[in-house]
């Protein structure tokens, strides 16, 4: 029989489910989560620990990329197992001394959020005992502009994150919001997206006899539309 702390160091949040509240203190002053960013989409992420090389790789990323994901009104917030000081320190570092793959004096404009006392980490199950029971994995959680989650990532220590997947699955998001579709295998903005299935044998039928304009379908359950680059980047012009 497991603990009660155990059991409360793996509870974690669904997809589906609102976010967690919480306050913290962070590298760009106190926060009130998810409160402080409603009507913007949110990236909450943790990392193992400062001054690790995978994490210091993954954050120079993170800095290089955050003006694509604010333009895609998403702000980006970060979290480990550590003080505020000690990450105060490790970003000046990075800003100052390390280089990787032509970056170099990456600035963190973020917010970092100090944890030291877990409190975060447990709500979001960024704790995985099997793993690691002192740092947090590489979770990352999607927020949508209404506090509800709606995708979660998770890698192990070892592993660093794929930036090209973490900013394809916000805009496939995004747009099945803003067109009503899903996004099949491998989707990038461009590619042909799925119609929702048919709900009724009426409908299931004319999409495979009468044929409904710019709609494909190889089956009565299978069919796709074109959505054009720019209706992808013009969400707000999806009525
Ligand atoms: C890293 O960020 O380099 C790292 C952190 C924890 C375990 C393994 C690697």
């Amino acid at each position: 029989m497991e603990s009660l702390e155990q059991e409360v160091a793996v509870a974690m949040p669904r997809i589906g489910d609102k976010a967690p509240e919480f306050k913290a203190i962070t590298t760009q002053g106190e926060i009130n989560f998810p409160a402080d960013y409603k009507g913007k989409w949110v990236i909450l992420f943790s990392h193992p620990a400062d001054f690790t090389p995978v994490c210091t790789s993954e954050f120079m990323t993170f800095a290089k990329l955050e003006p694509e994901f604010s333009a895609l009104n998403c702000q980006l917030v970060g979290l480990s197992i550590d003080g505020l000081y000690s990450h105060i320190a490790w970003l000046r570092t990075i800003k100052d001394k390390i280089e990787f793959k032509g970056m170099k004096n990456m600035e963190v404009k973020f917010p970092l959020i100090e944890d030291i006392t877990m409190s975060v980490a447990k709500k979001y199950g960024m704790i995985q005992p099997g793993e690691s029971s002192t740092k947090a994995v590489r979770a990352v959680f999607y927020i949508d502009p209404k506090g509800m989650i709606r995708a979660i990532i998770y890698y192990p220590l070892s592993m660093g994150r794929n930036f090209d997947e973490l900013k394809r699955a916000l805009i496939a998001m995004q747009t099945a919001d803003a067109y009503n579709i899903a996004t099949p295998a491998d989707w990038q903005p461009g590619d042909d997206v799925i119609v929702p299935t048919a709900g009724s044998c009426g409908v299931a039928n004319d999409r495979m006899e009468t044929k409904e304009e710019g709609i494909t379908c190889t089956d009565w359950f299978f069919c796709t539309k074109k959505l054009s680059l720019e209706q992808v980047n013009n969400p707000a012009h999806s009525n």
